[in-house]
């Protein structure tokens, strides 16, 4: 972890890096300079550039960093530097952006229009980048129909130097089979252990902490498991709608969007075994095992196992909003929502389900984990005393704060019988840590890439366990020709979604 001065090298072993842009024993270095694709693109002014932005105010760049956009629009430095500049001031807070600080920003920035789509045009980047080249950190925020042809004219040109790293934006794929397309391009140019696949959920302060949740305290690891756990709950839920990505989106519906990737990778983090080191190849080894080990829901299966809707016109937070049709413009078939109930095929987990749900305008944003504890074997208490079995909830985001369910006695003398009640056992990330600003994803992605630590990235086994599963599931969806059930924007998704648990005795956590 770029905190804790780790990197990999390229045999997949830990090692210890020499801080401020030195050379590690494996021959990992820091980069030199960061390469982006699509520079001037939606996510780079949301996210990468305030993120570089955040990493050179807090001096963790290297003096001579250089940040060199390319995307297909003609523009010289000046023009991406009014770019960054513009996106700075919407995305920073005022506070945070001294003007000296923003100048020594925009001053590391530099430009080379390209039509990334003939891999003959690499060439002036090439002379651009120099003897950057050597260890280049490159990302790739562009179309997926981008890939190849960029990852030839970066091998052609030499920008693939032999410390160059590769970070790629999903979708990486629409299925198991075109992801190993782009991964078998990509590694024609860059092996594995230079790949960093993103998934913007595992830069999350929030999604890291639950590593810490679980193996940074002895508390709930002897419990963790199908004796101590009833059932876990896994919740992404968003208020927006198609926000303009018209084609992407209907192209791909919520399993694809969201499930695929940031909510198996949630999963993943819930029920993998602890590792033996916070390092690359031992989390993501404990990770891809959770992965491989998911119970196919298949044909047989996926009427009982997962529910699909798509929104209807309604009202978000007091506001009207139009249903995914009125905004796409004409019908469809494409899922905003999705509920699934999973199980994690092993001995820890035998028994377990893993409700997970997610969806496009539901009620309010929340992300969160629930773990539903079994309850008390037996009750000590008189019938006057009802015990509610302890659950743990893991709240992502918009705040983040993890809370214990607890039963504690009400005060009193008791004389009709003992009462309890059930009390929160309340962290409050935010107050606890008060004084630390919370970086977004990005930032610590960003970080990473650039000192070649590819331990919160997602290695090819993953993704393509990730795949397969997610593949089973629509293949049951077209065989059976599921049904796609409409709520209202601004209900928890069909109804089915709430038979879905109910069927098993539980329902979700609102
Ligand atoms: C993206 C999806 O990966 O994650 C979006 O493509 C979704 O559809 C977004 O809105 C959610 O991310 P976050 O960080 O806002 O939870």
């Amino acid at each position: 972890m770029s905190g804790m001065n780790k990197v990999e090298d390229i045999a997949g072993h830990s090692l210890s890096s020499v801080g401020g842009g030195g050379q590690s024993a494996g021959g990992v270095t820091k980069s030199g300079a960061i390469l982006l694709f699509g520079a001037t693109g939606d996510l780079s002014q949301r996210m990468l550039l305030p993120s570089l932005f955040g990493l050179d105010s807090d001096g963790l760049l290297p003096p001579d960093f250089q940040i060199i956009g390319t995307a297909r629009s003609a523009k010289d430095d000046e023009g991406f530097r009014a770019v960054a500049a513009d996106a700075l001031s919407r995305f920073i807070e005022v506070e945070r952006r001294p003007d000296d600080v923003v100048q020594r920003f925009l001053g590391r920035l530099s430009y080379v229009s390209l039509d990334a789509s003939n891999p003959d045009n690499f060439a002036p980047l090439a002379q651009h980048v120099g003897a950057k080249a050597q260890n280049l950190s490159i990302f790739l925020s562009t179309a997926p129909s981008l890939f190849e042809s960029t990852i030839t004219g970066l091998a052609a040109s030499g920008l693939a130097g032999p410390q160059s790293r590769l970070a790629l934006e999903k979708p990486l794929g629409h299925d198991l089979a075109s992801s190993r397309a782009i991964n078998d391009a990509v590694q024609a140019a860059f092996p594995e252990q230079r790949i960093f696949r993103i998934d913007h959920y595992l830069g999350k302060e929030t999604v890291q902490n639950l590593l810490a949740l679980r193996f940074g305290n002895m508390l709930f690891e002897p419990l963790w498991n199908a004796s101590g756990i009833d059932h876990v709950e896994i919740t992404v839920a968003e208020t927006v709608g198609l926000e303009g990505r018209t084609s992407y989106y209907e192209d791909l519906g919520a399993l694809r969007d969201m499930v695929q990737n940031h909510m198996l990778q949630l999963l993943a983090l819930v029920a993998m075994e602890p590792p033996a080191r916070f390092d690359a190849t031992s989390v993501r080894d404990e990770k891809v095992k959770v992965l491989r080990s998911l119970r196919a829901i298949d044909r047989a299966s996926v009427a009982t196992h997962s529910v699909i809707g798509q929104y209807e016109a309604g009202a978000v937070a007091g506001q009207p909003v139009p249903g995914y049709t009125d905004e796409l413009g004409r019908s469809s078939a494409t899922e905003t929502f999705v509920a699934l109930k999973a199980h994690v095929d092993n001995w820890r987990w035998k028994g377990v389900p893993f409700y997970m749900r997610t969806g496009k305008r539901l009620p309010k944003r929340c992300s969160e984990i629930i773990i539903q504890f079994k309850a008390v074997p037996h009750s000590i208490f008189g019938a006057g005393a009802t015990l509610q079995a302890n659950r743990l909830i893991i709240r992502l985001q918009p705040e983040e704060n993890i809370r214990l369910l607890m039963m504690a006695k009400q005060p009193g003398l008791d004389r009709d019988g003992i009462r309890l009640r059930e009390v929160p056992l309340d962290i409050d990330m935010p107050n606890a840590f008060a004084d630390t600003r919370r970086r977004i994803a990005y930032e610590r992605l960003m970080l990473d890439l650039i000192e070649g630590d590819p331990t919160l990235f997602v290695r090819r086994d993953e993704v393509e366990a990730q795949w397969a599963w997610i593949d089973a599931i629509r293949d049951g969806w077209q065989a059976t020709d599921m049904a796609l059930r409409s709520y209202t924007a601004g209900t928890w998704g069909p109804s089915a979604a709430i038979a879905l648990v109910e069927r098993d005795g539980v329902s979700w956590h609102e």
